[in-house]
């Protein structure tokens, strides 16, 4: 019985010996200086697939919209003439006003037609359309198809007096024919390159929630680690780094799959990726 003591003792110390070189039969020691490197040079590689996905999505949006653009101007050349002759006295900011139009301007209705038409709508650059306000191009184009269709422009003190200045039925089709397909492009254009994504706050709140509030939030403090709820508290916190958000120790310890302490509740890649890009925000806004 005593043999075996001291052989158990002599195993022991050989297996734990400090001065026995790096092929020590450490699992415990391989398992914690390997894996999370490891883990977090993957996610890195996933991050960065990611900002490319969302890089490439931007220039494919960006060359979707030069194209409705510059198919808009193009399409414009076929109205051009109309529109320079019945729209372009008051929507054409580079159109200057008559003569007549400038003299005592307070109480002058054509100097007002004028400044007001520019306001609601100018075609000084054809395509995007300006306003006052910056209103969607949608509203815009969808306000002239309407004044077109009820022919409500230009406005009638003016064609009473230039009559020949009235929207025709041609005018009103070849208009139509500019305005349609573009109203169609921009909304496919919308549903296509729709952004808007879930709250990236509420996201992460939520994985928080989940995976580590109910050990470490409201009052609830285990490992001396708590308040996880109190965002600006933890962000102030020696577990938030935001100087370099992704070296956080509450980030790391979930990369490294030790928090949650049950491994089958670690954060998904997906998760550990929202959580990342959340800390980065915060890193942004508080700089
Ligand atoms: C005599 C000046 C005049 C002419 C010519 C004129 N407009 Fe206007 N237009 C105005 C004024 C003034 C307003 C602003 C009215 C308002 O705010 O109620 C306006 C507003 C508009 C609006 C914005 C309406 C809205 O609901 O926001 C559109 C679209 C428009 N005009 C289209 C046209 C088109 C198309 C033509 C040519 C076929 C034309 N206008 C010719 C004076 C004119
Ligand atoms: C089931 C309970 C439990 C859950 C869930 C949990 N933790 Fe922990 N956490 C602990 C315990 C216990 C400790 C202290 C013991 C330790 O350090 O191993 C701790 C300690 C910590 C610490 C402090 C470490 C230090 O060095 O002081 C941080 C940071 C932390 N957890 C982050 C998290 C994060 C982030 C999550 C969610 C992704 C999480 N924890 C989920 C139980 C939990």
């Amino acid at each position: 019985m005593n043999a075996l003591l001291v052989l158990l003792t002599l195993i022991l110390v050989s297996c734990s010996n400090p001065f026995q070189g790096k092929g020590t039969l450490n699992f415990k020691t391989r398992a914690f200086k390997q894996d999370p490197i490891k883990e977090e040079d993957r996610l890195r590689v996933l991050r960065e697939a990611e900002i490319e996905r969302k890089r490439l999505f931007l220039v494919e949006k960006n060359k979707a919209w030069t194209k409705i653009v510059t198919d808009a101007v193009e399409s414009f050349k076929n109205i051009e003439s109309v529109m320079v002759k019945k729209c372009f006295d008051c929507h054409d900011k580079n159109t200057k006003t008559p003569v007549y139009g400038r003299i005592l301007p307070r109480i002058n209705p054509v100097y007002h037609h004028q400044q007001d038409g520019i306001k609601a709508l100018d075609f000084s650059q054809k395509f995007p359309l300006l306003a006052q306000g910056s209103p969607s191009q949608i509203s815009l184009l969808k306000a002239i198809k309407n004044e077109v269709m009820d022919r409500s422009m230009p406005l009638k003190a003016y064609t009473i007096v230039y009559r020949s200045r009235r929207v025709n039925d041609n005018d009103q089709e070849s208009i139509l024919a500019w305005v349609d397909p573009i109203i169609q492009n921009i909304e496919e254009f919308e549903r296509k390159f729709d952004e808007t994504q879930p709250n990236l706050n509420d996201q992460v709140h939520k994985i928080l929630d989940q995976k580590c509030f109910r050990c470490h939030a409201n009052g609830i403090n285990r490992g001396s680690f708590g308040d996880m709820q109190d965002t600006p508290k933890l962000l102030r916190s020696k577990f938030v780094n935001l100087k370099n958000p992704s070296q956080s120790l509450v980030y790391k310890l979930s990369v490294e799959k030790k928090m949650p302490p049950n491994k089958r509740d670690a954060l998904s890649d997906e998760e550990l990726l929202l959580f990342n890009d959340w800390l980065d925000a915060q890193a942004r806004e508080i700089p």
